[in-house]
């Protein structure tokens, strides 16, 4: 089988490739040009398939429709993950066309599906800030959309747009409708990640202080491993359908950052601040997945629970702040952390 990843060097896009290659997959993945190097959450997969055909990357861009036909038509993968996004909601309000572009991208690979004389299976990257979170209620693939931001406006589109190929052309075409999924390697300007970093390198004695925007907001978070074990099964399912993946329970930014820092022996209250600066224009106060058809129908649990999930990031960031102190003590590194 041949996987075609979008969004490769992000953090779904490292779980998914190994994933896939330990199923005997042969992968490729789009990568961006970029000044400096963009490939460090692959690295390690690019050195253990080096030599190999496991393992391919092209440059693309999800704006570039002519390099995403050259490469579906290529590659002819049978399954194509299509992970690639400005993915950031703050982010999005910064730079709300390029965000909004990168929503209309997801058409530029629907066209090449249906243009394709082989019948390829298409994966949507749908999130659950569709929903808006304005209500404290359990969400499904039933629920309304309510967007709250150009990025979920912008993934909005690109489901609806999932949603009309495969009932206007009968393209296996999927949308995981996926609630928040972290892991070590979760970009740091998200909120779970920034909490970990900051616990490992305070009780490292490199930064001194936390500053962080709301935190009541509530979000359904996960493990990104287990999501996209999920991602697959959808692939596999003899229909193509959309599908919610969620743990099914809640907790607020607050609960994150006191678990964080009790995993470390930190009184939170002694180090965390906050600051209108992080607050956004627009919140989505609260999410809450039911993932019962995936749990019925496809037979997919999530395993990590959220306290597990906490010390975990909390024991690699701690380590990686270990190594952090060692440059610094010898002037390898000259950085300071708030
Ligand atoms: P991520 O770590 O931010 O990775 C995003 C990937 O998209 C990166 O590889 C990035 O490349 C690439 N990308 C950005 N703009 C692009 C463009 N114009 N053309 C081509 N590639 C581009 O995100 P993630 O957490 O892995 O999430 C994967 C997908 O699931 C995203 O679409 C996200 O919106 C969606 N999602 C995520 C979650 C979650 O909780 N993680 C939940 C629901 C949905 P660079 O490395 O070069 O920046
Ligand atoms: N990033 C960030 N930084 N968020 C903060 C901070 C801070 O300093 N302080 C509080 N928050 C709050 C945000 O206001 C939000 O309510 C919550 O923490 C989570 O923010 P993020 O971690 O940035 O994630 P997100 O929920 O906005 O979006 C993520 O999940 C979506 C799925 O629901 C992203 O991965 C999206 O790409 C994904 O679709």
């Amino acid at each position: 089988m041949k996987a075609l990843i979008t969004g490769i060097t992000g953090q779904d896009g490292y779980y998914l490739s190994k994933f896939l290659l330990e199923k005997d997959y042969e992968v490729h993945g789009t990568i961006r040009r970029s000044s400096t190097f963009n490939t460090s959450r692959i690295d390690s997969l690019i050195a253990e398939y080096e030599g190999t055909e496991k393992f391919k990357l092209y440059y693309s861009d999800l704006i570039d429709s002519s390099s995403l036909t050259n490469l579906i038509s290529l590659i002819q993968p049978d399954e194509i993950y299509n992970l690639a996004a400005q993915s950031h909601v703050a982010v999005s309000f910064k730079n709300p066309v390029y965000t909004s572009q990168t929503g209309i991208g997801t058409l530029n690979i629907l066209e090449a599906v249906k243009n394709s004389k082989k019948n390829i299976k298409y994966y949507q990257a749908s999130s659950s800030e569709m929903y808006g979170g304005a209500n404290e209620e359990k969400l499904n693939e039933d629920s309304i959309f309510d967007p709250k931001s150009p990025y979920a406006a912008s993934k909005l589109f690109g489901h609806n747009m999932t949603k009309i190929y495969r009932e206007s052309y009968g393209l296996f075409c999927v949308n995981g409708i996926l609630f928040n999924h972290e892991s070590p390697l979760r970009g740091e300007t998200f909120v779970t990640r920034k909490i970990s970093r900051a616990v490992g390198r305070i009780s490292n004695e490199i930064q001194k202080s936390l500053t962080l925007g709301n935190l009541s907001a509530s979000r359904d978070w996960g493990f990104a491993g287990d999501y996209v074990e999920g991602m697959w099964l959808m692939m596999q399912y003899n229909q193509p359908e959309d599908w919610v993946l969620s743990t099914g329970e809640t907790h607020t930014v607050e609960d994150f950052v006191k678990i964080a820092f009790s995993a470390a022996n930190l009184k939170w209250s002694d180090f965390v601040q906050t600051d209108k600066k992080f607050y956004r224009p627009n919140e989505v106060n609260y999410l809450l997945g039911d993932s019962t058809k995936a749990k019925t129908k496809l037979n997919w649990n999530p395993k990590v629970s959220f306290k597990e999930l906490v010390h975990m990031m909390v024991e690699s960031d701690t380590k990686l702040a270990e190594q952090e102190k060692l440059l610094i003590e010898k002037k390898l590194l000259n950085k300071t952390w708030e």
